[in-house]
């Protein structure tokens, strides 16, 4: 068991499944609050986040949380760190769009170790422990097999901002499209989208400005599965990074090139 982080992805797992029925019985019902323009937090946002903090807490009272909707975000880079997001898309959840998820991730000195991201509405529970594999539901899962821009399906998203980011969004898309891709989806989940390369419905996916608590399970599980995480520069990501380049790893150069 040791150095195998097995006991963290299981309480990881057995979290995700407590915070996603929390989620679930609030559809529909939670009220919203808008934390700043465009940026919504719901009574399942804080709901779901109390109770994962409270099972991590019990579980390892002397880890350290990075949680989103925390007044106070610490540093990553801790012995024993957890980064949570207690529901990734709540702008979906909010406009009952039944595509969300949580986010739980465990890193050792700033490395992600094991995460799990857990879509309560399809059932879905990815998972990955260092040099142990991606799996969705306990079976193994790899990336896509597509060999250039030409035959992927893209996914991006867009922050809150509604200036710079989102023209140079906007702009790259433009691009792919020209690259004659073969389609694009904004469906509201970085997390998800990331576990979606992983299991190969989706071949690549960017996005300029997100949070470490949206990418630290999904780039473990991506790179488990066989793909490959760059921030926008092609350098290696890390949880401080803000912005995410992701593919199957076949074509990441030509990637690259279109969305820097
Ligand atoms: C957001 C979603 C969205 C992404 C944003 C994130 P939230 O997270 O993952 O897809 O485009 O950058 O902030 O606010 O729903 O947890
Ligand atoms: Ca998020
Ligand atoms: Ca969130």
């Amino acid at each position: 068991m040791a150095n195998s982080f097995e006991q963290q992805l299981q309480v990881a797992k057995e979290a995700g499944c407590r915070a996603g029925e929390i989620i679930l019985e609030k559809q529909g019902q939670a009220a919203i609050t808008e934390k700043a323009a465009n940026n919504l937090v719901t009574e399942a946002d804080l709901a779901s986040q109390d109770a994962i903090i409270e099972m991590i807490g019990e579980r390892f009272p002397d880890h350290s949380i990075i949680a989103e909707e925390q007044d106070l975000h610490q540093k990553s880079g801790a012995a024993d760190q957890w980064i949570i997001d207690p529901l990734d898309g709540t702008n979906n959840f909010a406009h009952t769009i039944p595509h969300f998820c949580i986010s739980i991730a465990y890193a050792r000195s700033g490395r992600v170790e094991a995460g799990i991201v857990f879509d309560p509405v399809r059932e879905e529970m990815f998972t990955a422990a260092r040099g142990k594999g991606a799996f969705l539901n306990d079976n193994p899962i790899i990336v896509s097999e597509a060999n250039s821009l030409q035959e992927a399906v893209i996914a991006t998203g867009f922050y809150y901002d509604r200036g710079k980011i989102m023209r140079k969004t906007l702009q790259s898309i433009e691009r792919l499209f020209e690259a004659n891709i073969h389609g694009m989806r904004r469906f509201g989940s970085a997390a998800l989208d990331l576990c979606w390369v992983a299991c190969g419905r989706f071949d690549a996916y960017f996005e300029y400005t997100i949070s470490t608590w949206d990418f630290a399970a999904g780039m473990l599980i991506v790179e488990e599965a066989g793909g490959c995480c760059s921030d926008q520069a092609g350098d290696s990501l890390d949880l401080n990074s803000s912005g995410i380049a992701v593919s199957n790893g076949n074509f990441h150069e030509e990637f690259l090139a279109v969305i820097c």
